[in-house]
């Protein structure tokens, strides 16, 4: 064998020894993981709990870092185009890996090609919420409030695509309303003006309002969950407060960039099962009212899983209520256009 092939050998053979130390010390410094909304939202507040645990097991610090815009696109983006080395991750959700596709013709990431799934972190039911003197005691109240006066309610959103957006579409296209909409760079800072009486209502997710509901400093009309939720057992769901057909909730998972070498994903995806594990951070995302699924629904697999069936549930039903905004199919008769079908909901995921 010539010197040549002998010097390729041995660089190739001195690399691949490298490439290995290197997985096999990883991580060797902190772990940034992108929050494609602003801080105190559902999505920051999961990963902040999650992030924490997890900064154990992995020996390094998982440090948050929220970048905004373009309902959590903006984020997510950055972070489907970070180095698949393991030190930039990111807290998705239904929102950014589901309903996003039909929203922005335009996306710079696919959903289902563009990530290495990590995990499920967290399922959290949707609740509408209103400011706490909003003139409506109940669902049914609410819905005629919304008939009568739709266009001057201000509902706050954390924007196109976000989960509170797409969450909100489906209950005014439900109810043939428009609303004014306000947007914000994510429902931390809503609730704030929930809370100042600078919005009216939104639709949320429970892990950023269950405490705010239980202060009184926000009120809550139901719970768009099929079960009540342990966390607020006195709201009703929305079956049994009248409006059935609105039964919608999302979820908040972890990724990293396409090409994640498999240790690595590997190690990320075992920090994030061990912190659903610990009793201490469990009880912290149960008692907000999330849900955490069973192991075999932690896996990366169940999360690509889940993130091609719901971008496939999402694309129909919210083109089909873009379409009916550009032309109802009742303007012609002067009858309010059919309600949005809602989506089947997403596969709850079993608790464990
Ligand atoms: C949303 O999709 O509405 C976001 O989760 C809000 C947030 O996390 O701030």
């Amino acid at each position: 064998m010539n010197r040549h092939v002998k010097a390729l050998l041995s660089g190739a053979v001195a690399l691949a020894a490298a490439a290995g130390t290197a997985l096999a010390a990883y991580p060797e410094r902190p772990i940034t993981m992108i929050v494609p909304f602003a801080a105190g939202g559902p999505t920051d507040t999961i990963a902040r709990i999650v992030g924490e645990h997890m900064s154990k097991t992995l020996g390094q610090t998982v440090v948050i870092e929220n970048v905004t815009g373009a309902g959590g696109t903006t984020g997510i983006t950055r972070g489907a185009q970070a180095a698949p080395d393991g030190y930039t991750i990111m807290m998705g959700h239904m929102g950014t890996h589901g309903a996003s596709p039909a929203l922005y013709p335009n996306l710079k990431y696919d959903p289902t090609k563009d990530f290495t799934p990590i995990g499920l972190a967290a399922g959290t039911p949707i609740i509408i919420v209103t400011r706490k003197d909003f003139p409506a005691k109940d669902l049914k109240e609410f819905i005629a409030k919304m008939k009568a006066e739709g266009p001057k309610l201000n509902e706050g959103n954390a924007g196109v695509g976000s989960v509170s957006h797409t969450t909100c579409t489906l209950l005014t296209s439900q109810l043939g309303i428009k609303t004014a909409r306000v947007t914000y760079k994510g429902t931390g800072p809503m609730i704030n003006d929930l809370v100042g009486g600078q919005v009216d209502f939104g639709c949320d997710q429970i892990v950023s309002v269950a405490q705010q509901i239980k202060a009184g400093t926000i009120k809550a009309l139901a719970i768009a969950t099929p079960e009540r939720s342990p966390a607020l057992p006195d709201l009703p769901t929305t079956k049994e407060a009248g409006m059935p057909e609105y039964e919608v909730s999302a979820w908040n998972a972890v990724f990293g960039p396409k090409g994640l070498p498999a240790d690595i994903a590997g190690k990320l995806n075992d920090a994030l099962v061990k912190a659903l594990d610990d009793e201490h951070t469990r009880k912290r995302i149960l008692d907000l009212g999330g849900t955490i699924a069973d192991k075999p629904g932690r896996s990366p697999a169940a999360l690509q899983k889940l993130v091609e069936s719901e971008v496939a549930r999402w694309n129909p039903v919210l083109k089909g209520i873009a379409a009916q905004a550009v032309n109802p199919a009742g303007a012609t008769s002067g009858a309010t256009p059919p309600p949005a079908a809602a989506p089947a909901p997403a596969p709850a995921p079993a608790q464990k």
